[in-house]
């Protein structure tokens, strides 16, 4: 069984859905509490074992690569005041050097798209993908869990969990056919189907270990829901040909591609904050008794 090493990371969407936030700010820089939601993505995928990330980009999203390099000026001030405890956190978002690859997504033309350009850096090797809009508080990581069933399984894997059947034509929704504990197979998969006419309510999380098949399907693949390459359209035929089951995870998922996913994420992560966390919550309170 070769061992997932690799994360793709899809961050050249515009955030249309946080603006005027992300006009000049990448929607994965913004804080979620102390922190750019990115920085949370790497550390789920860090504790899952993996070792290379590759970014697909695209224009004004420098402020990505640039979080990631060292900013000499920066720890150099800090060093010479002596401020080594925020010159930790600050070492702590620094990868191992050459672990991070950058590629640009030169259109807009839908995630699965956006995938498939990363494939000369991925190669034919088994590979996660975490779109970093969508931010998982659990433990072990949502991905950590993902690979534990790739251990015994594996194949290509997907983490899913239950949303409100009027939420379902936002998702990717699976059809299952079968369960044991935590995981399903599956007849299908279906791209943000209709209110009503999706196979269930098991919603796609954003979060997928794949087989380097899926850059064959990907290449060929036809637009679909939106008018967009979808991922999901090239799962559904690579699941024809490969092992393939579903995770339910075991964690709590943040939507962190709106204003009010944002809000929700960041209080969450503030208040589950070991030095913070009880003053976060006592601020939460104070602002909702003042808002009356
Ligand atoms: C993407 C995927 C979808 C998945 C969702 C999770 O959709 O295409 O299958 O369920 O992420 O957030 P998007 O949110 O990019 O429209």
């Amino acid at each position: 069984m070769k061992a997932i090493r690799k994360a793709v990371l899809p961050v050249a969407g515009l955030g249309t859905r946080v603006l005027p936030a992300t006009k000049v700010i990448p929607k994965e820089m913004l804080p979620v509490f102390d922190r750019p939601a990115i920085q949370y993505v790497v550390d789920e995928a860090r504790a899952a074992g993996i070792e290379h990330f590759v970014f697909v980009t695209g224009r004004n999203k420098g402020a990505i690569e640039d979080y990631f390099d060292t900013a000499f000026e920066l720890e150099a001030t800090l060093e010479a005041k002596k401020k080594t405890a925020i010159l930790e956190e600050v070492a702590c978002t620094k990868p191992v050097p050459g672990s991070m690859s950058f590629v640009r997504q030169q259109a807009p033309l839908g995630l699965g798209h956006a995938i498939w350009c990363a494939r000369e850096i991925i190669g034919d090797e088994p590979f996660a993908i975490l779109l970093p809009d969508v931010l998982v508080q659990a433990r072990p990581s949502c991905l950590a869990q993902m690979v534990e069933t790739y251990m015994e399984t594996g194949g290509n894997i997907i983490a899913v969990e239950a949303v409100p059947e009027s939420e379902v034509d936002k998702y990717g929704v699976i059809d299952p056919a079968s369960r044991d504990g935590n995981r399903l197979r599956m007849n299908g998969m279906v791209e943000k189907p209709p209110v009503g006419k999706a196979p269930s309510n098991l919603a796609i999380t954003g979060r997928y270990i794949l087989q380097g098949k899926i850059f064959e399907y990907l290449a060929d693949q036809a637009a679909g829901a939106g008018g967009e390459i979808q991922l999901t359209d090239a799962m559904a035929r690579l699941m024809q040909t490969q092992d393939f089951h579903a995770v339910e995870y075991d964690g709590v998922s943040y939507d962190c591609g709106s204003k009010l996913g944002y809000l929700r994420a960041s209080l969450a992560y503030a208040l589950k904050d070991g030095a913070l966390g009880d003053e976060a919550r006592a601020v939460a309170q104070a602002v909702l008794d003042a808002a009356g």
